[in-house]
């Protein structure tokens, strides 16, 4: 969005978004109606209207999607995603995408992978068109660079978990940033690499970029294959690639990983037996697992509503949700902290860490569950 539409818009804003023709438009406010003569109008911050204006495909199963905002979208950090908002057959569903492409690109860019049990993206694959119109949330999350880039970084991305870090490789390379980054890249085989051609060009274009595809299926041309393990981490942290690696004592970089649990988890693993669970940050997209253990016991009273209802083990947002609450939420993942909300009592359980708390604390609802009787201040 440029200045001078910016400018525009803010100063539009002022004259519409007054208490006064609030009030008149009452009780849906002006908003409401700028949105029904045209949706782009709409002055809804927590969910903008973005236009499609192209569909890429990456590979047969991953699509990026360039989007243009209205002017309620400000910016994005690098490695942020956004909770997309689709209707589909009257039902309103949400999911997150991380945001793909540079923080320097005029129209933010999200690159969707059809899972095959994946309603909500299959549909996008299936029917989203150019001319379309979705609504996001502002950019969200903390899996983004430090203010001062260190001199050595290493990406750790499988499948779809290339997008955040393309973000910030495109951002990076962009400015012209000078230190040694690698970026160890796990597929299933080279069709199914998402932004390969991308990658391979910046890594020519780049000396300071070594890229190492990394295919579960041989192929000829790999110089890596199979899954994660520390031989892979040494390749990448060779001196060769400018980071800072000695098979005697290991110094590792800051490094990055995004992917499937099992990646996540292994490389979790290492770095801890390395003694360099510091240096790493992780972003895991799945929404914690309403398994309950053991019996769901006592009930979850919601104050200010004067509401209660038996703890049935589910996510605290969820049983909010069903009990005809309407509680602030966006990526139901715990990573945008939307739903934190004040518990007054009670002993719960973070669903994402098995860390149990008790007593009176602020939490995320969407990834805690009641152990018992709990209060809530909603
Ligand atoms: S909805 Fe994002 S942290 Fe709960």
């Amino acid at each position: 969005m440029s200045l001078a539409t910016t400018t525009t818009r803010s100063a539009w804003r002022r004259i519409v978004d007054t208490p006064l023709i609030n009030a008149l438009a009452a009780p849906h406010g002006i908003g409401r109606y700028l949105e029904v003569i045209n949706p782009m109008w709409s002055l809804d911050k927590s969910r903008i209207t973005a236009r499609v204006t192209a569909i890429t495909a990456e590979t047969d199963d991953a699509i990026s999607i360039e989007l243009s905002p209205n002017g309620e979208w400000t910016h994005f950090v690098p490695g942020q995603f956004v909770q997309v908002y689709i209707e589909i057959d009257g039902r309103q569903h949400s999911r997150s995408y991380s945001i793909s492409n540079s923080a320097y690109s005029r129209k933010p860019r999200i690159t969707v992978k059809a899972h095959h049990d994946g309603f909500v993206s299959k549909h996008i694959h299936s029917h989203l068109k150019v001319g379309d119109r979705i609504s996001l949330s502002p950019a969200l999350g903390d899996f983004i660079l430090p203010e001062h880039v260190p001199s050595a970084l290493l990406f750790i991305a499988a499948g779809s978990g290339i997008t955040p870090m393309m973000a910030m490789l495109e951002t990076l390379l962009e400015h012209q940033h000078s230190g040694a980054i690698t970026l160890l890249y796990y597929s299933r085989n080279s069709a199914s690499c998402i932004f390969r051609q991308r990658l391979e060009a910046l890594a020519q274009k780049h000396s300071n970029f070594s890229l190492f595809m990394v295919y579960s299926t041989s192929e000829a041309t790999q110089v890596l294959s199979d899954h994660f393990d520390q031989s892979h981490l040494l390749k990448a942290i060779s001196s060769e690639n400018g980071l800072s690696g000695h098979t005697g004592a290991i110094t590792l970089p800051l490094t990055y990983v995004c992917g499937p649990e099992s990646l996540i988890d292994k490389v979790s693993a290492e770095y801890e037996l390395l003694g360099h669970s510091d240096k790493l940050r992780s972003e895991r997209f799945k929404a914690p697992s309403s398994q309950v253990r053991g019996e769901a016991q006592g009930s979850i009273s919601f104050r200010q509503s004067q509401h209660a209802v038996d703890n049935d083990g589910r996510t605290l947002l969820d049983q909010a949700e069903d009990a005809g609450l309407n509680p602030q939420s966006g990526c139901r993942m715990g990573i945008c902290h939307t739903c934190t909300c004040l518990k007054t009592s009670g002993t719960v359980r973070n669903m994402s860490t098995g860390e149990v708390s008790h007593g009176e604390e602020h939490i995320r609802l969407c990834v805690t569950q009641a152990l018992g009787d709990v209060i809530l201040s909603l």
